[in-house]
């Protein structure tokens, strides 16, 4: 059998990380690629990883690179390129720096793995997805933001604490952008199947909502060099496993949604079936008047993020 073929562009901490999930699961052969400036480093953390698969017993080749040459034809490619948070920015303020970065790496990518489904990480999330959409000039389908999978994770891990249960059996949703106005579902978060609002107060409930909004921002004043890269990189494995086995998760990712959601055109998160040909399907679900008013409001921070985008790169 032909094992897939997942390059990384962005061979820093989130990059590194999903080549050790990925290449760890078996997904398949994996290629990491950073900028010149950064000469042998990519190969050095591929040959790292690598000399680590004769113990975990996983068989994938992992080679690092410079060059796009060696990422052609690839199945997937997972976009991690660009700068994170320091304490005290919002993903937003990366807008400018990764907005180039996000365009340049999309034009690279469409020329050398024009088959490709593009899976992007790179901060502010939702209008990266925008532009590697736009740049790359792919169906929506194959360009696909990673942000819910992370968020529900940390909603769901801040969940299972609460109760004292098993992480396995939270089960959680979250549409809207990746930033402040996020919107975690309520009426979707489940353990064991019981609904969360019958097993925690809605004060506590509420907190632990806030605390997930500001999941990315803990982290980053705890490492105080960076931002978080064990849970987002896990994500961005999950939506790879997804695709390179068609399995069809159903989950939370940042896709141009246009009739959907009354979204109009806008990359933003939504649940999505995640498959071999990418987005499979969106789904849409009814939402209370509360959430309704809480997805507006985040469609509209991310719809302002990328109009000061274009303005930027126009
Ligand atoms: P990092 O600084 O450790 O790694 C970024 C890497 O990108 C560096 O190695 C850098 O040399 C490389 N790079 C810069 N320009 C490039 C180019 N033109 N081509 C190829 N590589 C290039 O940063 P980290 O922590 O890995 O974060 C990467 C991005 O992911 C950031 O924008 C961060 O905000 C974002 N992020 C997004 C998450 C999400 O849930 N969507 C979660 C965590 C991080
Ligand atoms: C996070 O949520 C920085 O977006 C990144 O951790």
């Amino acid at each position: 059998m032909k094992r897939s073929k997942i390059s990384i562009v962005g061979a820093g901490n989130v990059g590194a990380t999903t080549a050790h999930w990925a290449a760890a699961a078996e997904l398949g052969d994996v290629v990491l690629l950073d900028i010149p400036q950064t000469a042998d480093m990519p190969k050095g953390k591929a040959l790292d990883l690598f000399e680590a698969s004769p113990i975990f017993g996983f068989d994938s080749r992992i080679t690092g690179t410079n060059s796009y040459e060696d990422t052609a034809d690839s199945d997937v490619v997972v976009i991690t390129a660009g700068i994170p948070r320091k304490p005290g920015m919002s993903r937003d303020d990366l807008l400018a720096t990764n907005a180039q970065i996000v365009g340049s790496v999309a034009g690279e990518i469409a020329k050398t793995s024009p088959n490709a489904i593009l899976v992007i990480v790179s901060n502010p999330l939702d209008a990266m997805v925008q532009r590697a959409l736009a740049v790359s000039g792919f169906d929506r389908r194959r360009v696909i933001g990673q942000a819910g999978v992370l968020d529900t994770a940390r909603f769901r891990s801040f969940i299972a604490a609460e109760l004292n249960v098993s992480v396995e059996d939270v089960q959680a949703m979250l549409l809207g952008g990746h930033g402040d106005t996020m919107v975690p579902l309520l009426s979707c978060a489940t353990v064991g199947g019981i609904p969360v609002t019958h097993l925690i107060k809605p004060d506590r409930l509420a907190e632990i909502v806030q605390r997930t909004r500001d999941g990315g921002a803990e982290i980053v004043k705890l490492l105080k060099t960076g931002s978080a890269y064990y849970a987002p990189a896990a994500a961005t494995a999950q939506m790879v496993e997804s695709i390179v086995k068609d399995k069809r998760r159903l989950v939370p990712c940042a896709v141009l949604c246009e009739k959907e959601y009354n979204v109009g055109g806008f990359c933003v998160g939504v649940p999505v079936v995640l498959g071999k040909n990418g987005i499979e399907q969106i789904i849409e679900i009814p939402l209370n008047k509360e959430e309704d008013a809480a997805f507006k409001n985040s469609v509209q921070a991310v719809k302002s993020l990328v109009e000061a985008m274009e303005k930027l790169v126009a």
